[in-house]
């Protein structure tokens, strides 16, 4: 069912670059964003201009608050699929039609491939066919979010020649994903759905799946669904990834709780104008990394926003690798080049981000001679990450380790990826404002 199996590319779905601000109303400014980045991994760095696209609406524009029904404990649990993103399957319109999308906690809009003129066969398309939902509607122009209220400014919205509210996003490759915004429900059973949830409507991308999006922007899934925390267990992948093994996910209460550990998310008032920082973005304070038992020598600021907003840490399912400031990746890959750089593949770079690479025969060895990785954060809470997955096989026959320059990909933020959420419980608890990390065996939950 999955088009994208063969796809080798590496997901990036993240808030960061040149985040602008906007005030708007007087009283409660407020502001949006939906950026979106993927990085193809063939095409280079000139080419990876960043896309920035952000939404606007004023603060009156929920109107229709107390005509929604109420979704006060969506409770919810379901399983994924990973490979290079967690992609869940949720049923989407009325009746519902299960919508694979790519559960992204680095952005806010979600979207879902809609009818197709021409379906791909095979496999049979998923995509969702909006004439057959009776939950479905468009948003109009007239809506809030199709007004941009500052002229010059770079937004994915407008009225297209039907009176319909358009959004287009670029992604860095240059492939573009575009549609209508409109509302439809979440129907996860016959008791629980959601009102209906301003959504994309692709009608225009060369993605398999569709967007979950989990940020704490306000229209995002988790906000607009009014969810209060959800959780998630990455099982350990397989190499090449043509087994996508299965994890677990839950909206709402995680039975699991008792074992999280939690640190509570930085918060940025809105009046600090710092341009690269990405408020909405689940920012974790870190304090430092250990490599074996070796405490690398490096400043807690890098970690934290500057003044500009760069160097904020953030906790995202839709990237795949880690990605880390200049002065923090030059201290691991100094650690990393004292302990096997004489087997390091020299000029060799993957994806113009990851150069720690070896060939696959010695990639026991390397992983056992690195030793295992601690992030390690406030309260006394880490994450380990086993040796045996210090390296993930990237092409044929090389390894990598699985971290990178964020510069290197024009990224200001250092970003915990997926890959380095293996067998872990992590969970984003909105109403507390607090991530909690768990120790999982996400391959075996049921
Ligand atoms: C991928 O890995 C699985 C299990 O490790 C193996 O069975 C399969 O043959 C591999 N496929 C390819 C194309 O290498
Ligand atoms: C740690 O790094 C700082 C700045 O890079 C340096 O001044 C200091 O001497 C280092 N400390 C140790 C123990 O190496």
């Amino acid at each position: 069912m999955d088009t994208s199996s063969s796809k080798k590319f590496l997901l990036l779905f993240v808030t960061f670059l040149n985040f602008f601000y906007i005030l708007l109303a007087k009283n409660t400014p407020f502001s949006m964003s939906f950026p979106l980045i993927s990085t193809q991994l063939s095409h280079n760095s000139s080419s990876k201009a960043l896309f920035l696209s952000s939404l606007v609406a004023n603060s009156n524009q929920n109107t229709n608050t107390k005509t929604m029904p109420r979704v006060s404990s969506l409770n919810y649990k379901s399983t994924f699929k990973y490979s290079m993103a967690l992609i869940i399957t949720l049923p989407i319109g009325t009746p519902p039609q299960n919508q694979q999308m790519v559960l992204d906690t680095g952005s806010q809009l979600s979207w879902i491939q809609c009818h197709k003129k021409l379906p791909k066969i095979p496999p049979p398309t998923t995509s969702f066919d909006p004439s057959l939902s009776s939950s479905f509607s468009v948003l109009p122009c007239s809506h809030p979010l199709c007004k941009p209220r500052i002229p010059d400014f770079t937004l994915p919205t407008s009225c297209d020649q039907n009176r319909l509210c358009h959004y287009s996003y670029f992604y860095a490759d240059g492939t573009l994903a575009e549609g209508n915004l409109v509302r439809e429900k979440i129907t996860f059973s016959r008791s629980q759905s959601t009102p209906p949830l301003i959504l994309g409507c692709a009608t225009e991308s060369d993605d398999a799946e569709g967007i979950l999006g989990m940020n704490l922007g306000r229209f995002s899934f988790a906000s607009q669904a009014k969810v209060q925390k959800f959780s998630y267990c990455v099982p350990i992948r397989q190499g090449n990834h043509t087994v996508k093994p299965t994890g677990t996910f839950y909206l709402g209460q995680n039975p699991n709780f008792r074992t999280f550990r939690y640190i509570n998310l930085l918060t940025f008032p809105q009046s600090q104008r710092m341009p690269n920082l990405d408020p909405l973005a689940y920012t974790v304070g870190m304090l430092g990394i250990k490599i074996g038992e070796k405490k690398l020598n490096i400043s807690t600021k890098v970690f934290r926003p500057n003044a500009g907003g760069s160097g904020q840490t953030i906790v995202d399912s839709g990237t795949e690798y880690t990605f880390l400031v200049e002065e923090a990746y030059n201290k691991v890959r100094e650690e990393i080049v004292r302990l096997v750089g004489r087997k390091m593949k020299r000029g060799y770079v993957y994806g113009e981000a990851l150069d720690m690479c070896f060939d696959s025969v010695h990639s026991t060895e390397i992983g056992r001679l690195i030793g295992d990785m601690t992030l390690q954060f406030e309260n006394g809470v880490e994450i380990l990450i086993n040796k045996e997955r210090m390296l993930d096989e990237v092409e044929g026959g090389i390894h990598c380790v699985g971290i990178g320059r964020s510069e290197s990909l024009g990224i200001a933020s250092n970003i915990i990826g997926n890959f380095h959420q293996q067998n872990l419980w992590v969970e984003f608890d909105l109403r507390n404002r607090r991530v909690g990390f768990g120790k999982g065996e996400c391959s075996m939950q049921v």
